[in-house]
């Protein structure tokens, strides 16, 4: 049995969409949530779900021996960053090498870094006239939104695109192609 962790912040889309894949699935089990946000939807789907729940204490993540335990104990095969806003220690990214994965909501290096999330990666790309967007997925290192590039995918931008109209085919995207490359990086 593969088991993997979501870290999150926000919504959750994606941490539900990849627990629904894995749970008419044999093989892989999603065995905790992790966030530093406790009023979140994150954490609401987290409950509805019977996900356990690691909350992270705070911005210098105070915690991080105890969430290490954790993800040791419960022999971690991926940690899946879905929407996660805080930069992940070093200490975790050392303990977990080639474990990490992060999806972002458009294609990198372009729109990439602090700051670019959510709305304001699509609000930056609608803005410069870019004929095309997508999603990345990519390990995790020290620096935002760099690392190996393990798959992208694009779409097209059509001439009234708006950040929001863009938002909701990245996320189709994403809900589609997350889970599968999840799945390949767990067995390859
Ligand atoms: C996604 O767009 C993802 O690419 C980015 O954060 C967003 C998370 O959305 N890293 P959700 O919380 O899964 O709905």
């Amino acid at each position: 049995m593969k088991n993997i962790v979501i870290f999150g912040s926000g919504s959750g889309s994606n941490a539900e969409n990849i627990f629904s894949y894995f749970s008419l699935r044999k093989g892989v089990y999603v065995s905790l949530f992790v966030t530093n946000k406790k009023n979140s939807l994150f954490v609401d789907r987290a409950r509805r779900l019977g996900v356990p729940v690691f909350f992270i204490a705070d911005k210098s993540f105070s915690n991080i021996s105890d969430l290490i335990l954790l993800l040791n104990k419960n022999n971690t095969d991926l940690i899946v960053l879905a929407g996660f806003l805080l930069k992940v220690p070093l200490v975790l990214i050392d303990c977990f090498k080639n474990k990490i994965i992060n999806i972002h909501p458009s294609l990198l290096p372009k729109f990439g870094g602090k700051g670019m999330y959510g709305i304001n990666v699509h609000n930056a790309v609608v803005k410069s006239n870019e004929s095309v967007s997508g999603i990345t997925i990519h390990y995790v290192t020290e620096k935002y939104d760099d690392g190996e590039i393990l798959f992208q995918k694009s779409c097209s931008i059509l001439p009234n695109e708006t950040a929001y109209s863009l938002s909701k085919k990245i996320q189709l995207l994403e809900h589609k192609f997350f889970p599968l490359i999840i799945e390949k990086t767990l067995y390859q």
